[in-house]
Formats: C-alpha cells, sequence, structure tokens
C-alpha cells in the first residue's frame, strides 16, 4: 500500500503532481478542496456551508472535513493506496489520517513536501483565477489563504518530521522535473 501525502501551501502543484502520481502508480486520488467544489456545485448543504469557508479563505473544521476523509476512504475497493492532497491540513487531521489508517492495518508511507516561493506562487493563482475562475483565486482570498497555510498547516512539516515521512520537493521549476523528483522519492520505499 502507497499512502502519500502530498502537502504544499496553495498553488504549489499538488493537483498538477496528483494527477501523474496516479497515472504511474495507480493508486486512488482524493483532494478534499476537490470534493468540496463538487458539493458545492451540487448545491448540497455540506456545499453552502463548504462555500462560507472557501471564499473567506478559511479552513472547514476538522471534525467536518475528516469524517469527509473517512467516507471517502471508505468508498475506495481493492486500492492500491491513496494520494490525499489537501488533507491533513492541521495537526489534528494529521493525528486523525494517523488513528484511520491505523485501524486499517496502514500507515502514510511518505509526506512530499512541495516547495514554492511565494511571489510563484502568486503569480500562479492569479494567472489561473483569470483563466478559468476558481472562485478563490483572487488577490485578497490568495493572500487569506496563503496565512492560514502559515499559521495553521505548515506546523505539519515538523510534525512529519517527527514521524520519519517527510520528504522536501523542490516545487519551482518544469512541471515534469518537479515530477521526476517525486517519483525518485517513491521509487526508494
Ligand atoms: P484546495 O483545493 O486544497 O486548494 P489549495 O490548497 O489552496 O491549493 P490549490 O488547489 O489552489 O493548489 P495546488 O497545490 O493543488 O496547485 P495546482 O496543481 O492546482 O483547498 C481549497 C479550500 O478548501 C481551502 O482554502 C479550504 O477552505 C478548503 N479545504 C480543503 N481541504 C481542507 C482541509 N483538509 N481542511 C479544511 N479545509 C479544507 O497548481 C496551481 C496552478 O499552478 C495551476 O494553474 C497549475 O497549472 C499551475 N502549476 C502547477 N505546477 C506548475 C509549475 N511547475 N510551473 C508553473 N505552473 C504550475
Ligand atoms: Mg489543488
Amino acid at each position: 500500500m502507497l499512502n502519500i501525502v502530498i502537502f504544499g501551501a496553495p498553488g504549489s502543484g499538488k493537483g498538477t503532481q496528483s494527477a501523474r502520481i496516479v497515472e504511474k502508480y495507480g493508486i486512488n486520488h482524493i483532494s478534499t478542496g476537490d470534493v468540496l467544489r463538487a458539493e458545492i456545485k451540487a448545491g448540497t448543504e455540506l456545499g453552502k456551508t463548504a462555500k462560507g469557508y472557501i471564499d473567506q479563505g478559511q479552513l472547514l473544521p476538522d471534525e467536518l472535513i475528516i469524517d469527509i476523509l473517512a467516507s471517502t476512504l471508505d468508498s475506495f475497493q481493492d486500492s492500491k493506496g491513496v494520494i490525499f492532497d489537501g488533507f491533513p491540513r492541521t495537526i489534528a487531521q494529521a493525528e486523525a489520517l494517523k488513528v484511520m489508517l491505523a485501524e486499517r492495518g496502514q500507515e502514510v508511507s511518505i509526506m512530499l513536501d512541495l516547495d514554492v516561493p511565494e511571489d510563484e506562487l502568486m503569480t500562479r493563482l492569479i494567472k489561473r483565477g483569470q483563466e478559468s475562475g476558481r472562485a478563490d483565486d483572487n488577490e485578497e482570498t490568495i493572500k487569506k489563504r496563503l496565512v492560514v497555510y502559515h499559521s495553521q498547516t505548515s506546523p505539519l512539516i515538523d510534525w512529519y518530521k517527527q514521524e520519519g515521512k517527510y520528504q522536501h520537493i523542490q516545487g519551482l521549476g518544469t512541471m515534469e522535473g518537479i515530477f521526476a523528483e517525486i517519483a525518485e522519492a517513491i521509487d526508494k520505499l
């Protein structure tokens, strides 16, 4: 079982690199952001709740997101592994993931930290906002997302270092070059 946490600030390339990992290793992908955006599109109660947080660049409450994660995990059958994209985002979520996997006789194999300078993150997200229009890709909300990343999410770097799962990935460069570094790290497992 390959359980990969793909980690990084907003715009660091988690979704982009997850697609390549799925293609090469044939594992399931769960992006909590994608799940929430689908709920918003479908107009569900969860979607309505999620929209309030996402538009403000804030995180949803841990209990809510942990429940979503658990039910998505249970929906995968005969899985070769999972790539967790955008989860965990807080220490409480990381601890919940550890318990959830342990209950299934598994553990996180590796945490890939896509490291990208802040000016590049801003450039990428502003550009995407202009092209495809994700509601939270505007300068004001991006700034809030980055503040939330630094205060609530980046402490997970030390948490995963302590777990012995941390792998730094240079997240600046071509998509192919970054994927080559990721694949090298996964192939060593
Ligand atoms: P989420 O959807 O996870 O958004 P995010 O973390 O802000 O990150 P993005 O999806 O914007 O970026 P990415 O790292 O996937 O980069 P991508 O590959 O798209 O979360 C959204 C919201 O949902 C949160 O703010 C929160 O409200 C809520 N939420 C989600 N999970 C939660 C959780 N666990 N707990 C609580 N709340 C939660 O790339 C970005 C752009 O850059 C693209 O246009 C791409 O084409 C481009 N790009 C990628 N790689 C490169 C490269 N190498 N060079 C140049 N451009 C590149
Ligand atoms: Mg994403």
